[in-house]
């Protein structure tokens, strides 16, 4: 493995210094927001790292930050306070799928016979476990068809939880997931990760029902959330768009999108 430099971004210059090593290539850079936990995040530029597209950082090591350009420009305009509900919808449904795409990047292949209209060849197919999508109600469900566009065999499991306003505790009120629970791979979806409170009572609720593969899939997450959840299910990987700065008072991300459940639905 080859460290290149302290850097915002790679220099152009790196892409073709990793052609020419040929091997994994780590960019390590220095990211402002960062600097009160440890002062470096292992960036992986997209152009010109052979590793996977994400940004992962020590401080938060069960992180995975989707920065396919795309989905950042989707983000913000997702976080805009006049973009109404019908785009606001449209746009958690695509980032879903954008980051169902990274999410799904390391799933298993196995050969499997293809016969196309000329002649039998083989081809690679997604093996291991079945795919079980998991939202937590109400603001996940907005991410359950954009998830399931990429899968469309996944079942479809329900968690519903709330957090309570005063103590932003959650409070579960629903559960249901297909039965063959230990044979499949779940992907529980929603948008935000703010205390951690609710992602880190879902994840029990799956393990309590025999599940042991679990990913988050959420949109924003903030460093409180992404730490209760890790310290709570160490194991749950979990994919996001941003890491944003902090809660406020009220349990709210910062700079965050506001109620997501509200956006989605119009209950705002
Ligand atoms: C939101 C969000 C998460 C939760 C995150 O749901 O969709 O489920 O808050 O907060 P936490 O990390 O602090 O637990 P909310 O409780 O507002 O319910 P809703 O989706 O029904 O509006
Ligand atoms: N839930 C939301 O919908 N938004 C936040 O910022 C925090 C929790």
């Amino acid at each position: 493995m080859f460290v290149l430099r302290h850097h915002r971004r790679a220099p152009s210059a790196a892409a073709s210094l990793v052609q020419q090593i040929g091997q994994r290539v780590l960019i390590v850079a220095r990211v402002a927001r960062e600097t009160k936990h440890d002062g470096l995040v292992f960036f992986h530029a997209r152009e010109v790292s052979s590793f996977c597209p994400m940004d992962t950082t020590p401080a938060f090591p069960t992180l995975r930050i989707v920065s396919h350009p795309l989905v950042q420009h989707k983000l913000s305009i997702l976080r805009a306070r006049d973009t109404p509900t019908k785009i606001f919808k449209e746009l958690v449904d695509e980032i879903a799928t954008l980051i169902a795409y990274e999410a799904t990047s390391a799933l298993q292949l196995e050969p499997a016979s293809v016969d196309t209209p000329l002649e039998r060849t083989t081809g690679m197919r997604v093996s291991g476990k079945k795919m079980t999508l998991v939202p937590i109600l109400r603001a996940g469900l907005g991410m359950v068809e954009g998830v399931a566009r990429l899968v469309p065999s996944a079942r479809v499991g329900h968690i519903g939880l709330y957090r309570d306003h005063d103590t932003l505790e959650p409070v579960d009120y629903y559960f249901k997931v297909p039965g063959d629970v230990g044979e499949r791979d779940f992907f529980l979806l929603d948008p935000m990760l703010a205390t951690g409170g609710s992602a880190a009572a879902a994840v029990s609720s799956l393990k309590r029902a025999g599940a042991s593969r679990i990913r988050l899939l959420c949109l924003v997450a903030a460093p409180e959330g992404v730490r209760r959840l890790a310290d709570a299910h160490p194991d749950v990987v979990v994919y996001c768009a941003a890491l944003d700065r902090e809660l406020n008072g009220q349990g709210y991300i910062l700079p965050g999108l506001g109620d997501a459940g509200d956006r989605l639905f119009g209950t705002r």
